[in-house]
């Protein structure tokens, strides 16, 4: 039998399985080899199915790397296969394609040791992803400006960048995403500038709803008095403006004299209706203020007539009037008065009043000429012309 140091694989595992006690003898080459055959039969699918089984198993039931272990126990611990492990990267896919009857020792180790790795394979991600974490506590160190934001600012421009490398404290001209992200991290004696909100705006302060509508009428105001302004500030827009008001008078002036007044006094005759419409005694006052004449029908010197007054005190020309009570005319200014026929008899009035003449148209009615008077103090009363007898 080989010493245990010049032992090969096969040879360590067939000492192990003999040394456990549940194999075939272990002395015997054959037993060895026995154990040899049976155990490649017995590893991979052990080593599949049960990677956790206790060391109280027997040989057929050990995987590989417990009859490693326990071969190496019995070796003091040595003489371990280092071979590098171009097998442990071979891909899990290649082992089923073997039987376990024809791997080899190596093939086996592989298997085993790429089980070994596939167990410990989910902790793969977390060793790749620890390096993240590091990475980013690095990152902060370093300082926010190559944090992610920091690097979608705007482009800068080269005084900023020479600013920023020449000196910290002078870091020159920066974007508005720097600026912010340094707003962030201002030094601890600087305290960020708080500006107080906007009080609210009162009820009377706001604009009403036609504001709009106002301002633009303003507006439009402001540019019409201002365009005159400019114009009429100027010189010429003097002269002008005085030409064209003259020839405005002027043309005025042209049109009231092509049209000139017009009088509207009342005709001298007119007539005043039929003689049997008044009553005897009557006084007729409705064409008083029309004409300023009276209309009686009286008895003068016991001859009923119908003679017509003037409606003129003698004394100082006021109106007299009619006052059917006491039967008498009764002028308002000075006092005086006279009977129905106008003879004065008191006040200040020198005279009767005057009569105009009178005479019976072509239609029968009372016709009353203006242009011409009598005077009864001068004895005109007795011509006909001044009554209509009745
Ligand atoms: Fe009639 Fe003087 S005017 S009384």
């Amino acid at each position: 039998m080989a010493k245990k140091d010049k032992m090969s694989v096969e040879e360590m595992l067939a000492a192990a399985r003999a040394s456990d006690g549940g194999g075939k003898g272990a002395d015997s080459p054959a037993a060895a080899g026995d154990a040899t055959e049976s155990a490649p039969e017995a590893t991979p699918a052990a080593a599949a199915e049960q990677p956790a089984t206790p060391p109280a198993k027997k040989a057929s039931a050990m995987s590989v790397e417990e009859m490693l272990a326990a071969a190496r126990a019995e070796k003091k611990g040595g003489a371990a296969p280092s071979k590098p492990a171009p097998a442990a990267s071979a891909p899990a896919a290649d082992a089923p394609q073997k039987k376990p009857g024809q791997m080899s020792v190596e093939e086996m180790l592989a298997a085993a040791r790429g089980e070994k790795k596939g167990a410990a394979a989910p902790a793969k991600p977390a060793a790749k992803a620890a390096p993240k974490p590091a990475a980013a506590k690095a990152a902060a160190k370093k300082g926010p400006a190559k944090k992610g934001p920091a690097k979608e600012a705007g482009p800068k421009d080269t005084a900023s960048i020479l600013a920023a490398a020449r000196s910290a404290s002078k870091p020159g001209p920066i974007s508005k995403a720097e600026a912010a992200a340094q707003g962030k991290t201002l030094p601890a004696g600087k305290k960020k500038l708080e500006v107080p909100p906007m009080p609210a705006k009162p009820g009377y302060a706001k604009a009403p709803a036609t504001a709009g509508a106002n301002a633009e009428r303003r507006g439009f105001l402001a540019v019409t008095l201002a365009s005159i302004g400019v114009y009429m500030g100027s010189a010429l827009g003097i002269g002008f403006g005085t030409i064209i008001a003259t020839n405005l008078l002027w043309l005025l002036g042209l049109a009231r004299y092509m049209f000139p007044n017009i009088l509207t006094e009342p005709p001298t005759r007119f007539k005043v209706g039929f003689p049997d419409e008044l009553a005897p005694g009557q006084v007729a006052t409705k064409f008083k203020a029309q004409f300023g004449v009276w209309i009686v029908r009286d008895e003068y010197d016991g001859a009923p007539q119908i003679f017509a007054l003037q409606s003129v005190c003698t004394h100082l020309g006021c109106t007299p009037n009619w006052l059917e009570g006491e039967q008498k005319f009764k002028c308002p200014c000075h006092g005086s008065g006279f009977y129905k026929d106008g003879i004065n008899f008191e006040g200040p009035a020198p005279r009767p009043l005057e009569r105009f003449a009178i005479r019976i148209a072509d239609d029968g009615q009372l016709e009353v000429d203006k242009s011409r008077t009598y005077k009864e103090e001068i004895g005109q009363w007795s011509d006909t012309a001044s009554y209509v007898p009745v």
